[in-house]
């Protein structure tokens, strides 16, 4: 099962054993990971599970589609590497993935 890391805004690290073909978001919330409230269950419309993914990681994971991008935007988020976590699928390849959550 891929580890994810969680760098929360207190600077705790939280490495989390999170499932296949789930996603970052569903591996915060199960773990308690500090500021990710997932208010939407994962549709993409709440904005509260946004993270920061790290920079090495950003051609693994991808940038946001367009309607993540909105989302984003709309709740004053920038930056290429932010991301909406419930919009980021465990895959095997993002085994040790960093995402930061922000405060
Ligand atoms: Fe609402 Fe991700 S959980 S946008």
């Amino acid at each position: 099962m891929p580890v994810i890391k969680y760098v929360q805004a207190n600077g705790q690290i939280v490495e989390a054993d999170v499932p296949l073909g789930s996603s970052v978001m569903q591996g915060a919330v199960a773990h308690m990971i500090e500021g990710i409230l997932a208010d939407c269950g994962g549709a993409c419309s709440c904005g509260t599970c946004t993270v920061h993914v790290d920079a090495a990681w950003m051609s693994l994971v991808g940038e946001a589609c367009d309607l993540e991008r909105d989302m984003l935007e709309g709740i004053g988020v920038q930056g290429a590497n932010s991301r909406l976590s419930c919009q980021i699928e465990i895959t095997p390849e993002l085994d040790g993935l960093i995402v930061a959550v922000p405060a």
